[in-house]
């Protein structure tokens, strides 16, 4: 039996991959420890929330003495921290707690697997450290980390501390760096939800610039498939980039939802560009694919049409997150683009 503290297992990716790991792996017990951010919504969690292989925590991962206790009372055998500040648009805002929460939030918890020497600590990372391609290549697990903004800043930041703290403490960590997540329950904010949203409810749909900016686009069940294989199957110490085989531009991805939706294409705006913004990102997932026998389930199609037809299906999950928060957010920063 594997005994795991999950944490950010509210929110997208890590509510995800709870759900597949009760599900299709019974004999672990779960540990989720979650803050519950704006981004972090127990109603993700509502149909295995009172399974009893799972226990949720409200808590925050820089709470050295909170995660301590998780870990001892439960006898935890390994960490997967997917908790972190994940919105490039909101870190150029305020990037302080990107710092707090994925820098200091990864030490606190590395500091725990090596004074209670977990058996592992799988660090999810992102292809954004990597910082932007031109019109040609892919990121492999070698490219240097050449972080953009202030949130790929601070997961590269975390990146680089769970490398030293497997080199200087002997810690058994696994990193892995993946591309842009779609699927069910990702929060609004980001391209593929946010425009679904807006286009369900006839709204002008925002594009940065010209649109033509590149994405790597994974299905979210796959990512999980992806990390469960490094959690079981990966020597200590190794860093898997794992990618969809999906490379398109924002534009194309606003216009295959607005056909599957019946929409018309004028609801596309161009609004003034992201500073900073990142060109082009593409994967080499051939490590992951080769050394762990993985791959992706679905095409970009396929993917997108399973995750169109959830939020079509799951309105009142849409309805619920989609705060005052979230509003005056929205309201700040796409006004006057
Ligand atoms: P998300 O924003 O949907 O969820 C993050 C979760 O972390 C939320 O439930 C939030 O409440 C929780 N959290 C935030 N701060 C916390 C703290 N201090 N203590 C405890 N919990 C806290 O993010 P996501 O899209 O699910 O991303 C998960 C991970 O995957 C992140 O580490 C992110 O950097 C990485 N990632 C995401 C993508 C993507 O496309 N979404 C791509 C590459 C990598
Ligand atoms: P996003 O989902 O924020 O992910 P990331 O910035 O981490 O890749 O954005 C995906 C792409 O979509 C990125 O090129 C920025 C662009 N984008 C828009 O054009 N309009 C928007 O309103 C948002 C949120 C993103």
């Amino acid at each position: 039996m594997r005994r795991l503290l999950v944490t950010g297992g509210a929110g997208f990716i890590g509510g995800n991959f709870v759900r597949m790991v009760l599900s299709e792996h019974p004999d672990c017990f779960v540990v989720n420890l979650d803050k519950l951010t704006y981004a972090g919504n127990l109603g993700s969690l509502a149909d295995v929330l009172e399974r009893a292989n799972h226990k949720f925590v409200k808590g925050d991962i820089c709470d050295s003495r909170l995660v301590e206790q998780i870990v001892d009372e439960h006898n935890i055998d390994a960490i997967v921290n997917f908790a972190a500040e994940s919105h490039v648009d909101r870190s150029i805002n305020e990037p302080k707690v990107f710092i707090e929460t994925n820098v200091t939030g990864t030490l606190t918890l590395l500091q725990v697997a090596r004074d209670k020497n977990l058996e592992r600590f799988v660090q999810i990372s992102t292809d954004e450290v990597y910082g932007a391609l031109g019109p040609e290549g892919k990121f492999t697990e070698q490219t240097p980390l050449s972080p953009s903004s202030p949130y790929s800043a601070s997961k590269a930041a975390a990146d680089h501390l769970v490398r030293a703290f497997g080199h200087t403490y002997g810690v058994r960590f696994n990193i892995t760096r993946c591309s842009n997540n779609y699927g069910p329950y990702q929060f609004p904010e980001k391209l593929i939800p946010l425009v679904i949203n807006n286009a369900l409810n006839d709204k002008d749909l925002p594009v940065y610039g010209d649109g033509l900016q590149v994405r790597d686009w994974l299905y979210v069940y796959d990512h999980c498939t992806a990390v469960w294989k490094v959690l079981t199957e990966a020597p200590p110490g190794e860093i898997y980039n794992i990618g969809g085989c999906s490379e398109k531009t924002n534009l194309e991805v606003a216009k295959l939802i607005l056909d599957r939706l019946g929409k018309p294409h004028s609801l596309i705006k161009h609004v003034t560009d992201r500073p900073g913004h990142d060109r082009r990102y593409a994967i080499d997932a051939s490590k992951i694919i080769n050394q762990l026998n993985w791959a992706p389930s679905v095409t970009f199609e396929q993917g997108l049409k399973k995750t169109i037809d959830w939020y079509r299906d799951n309105h009142q999950w849409l309805a619920n997150v989609v705060s005052a928060e979230y509003r005056s957010f929205y309201d700040t920063w796409y006004s006057g683009r």
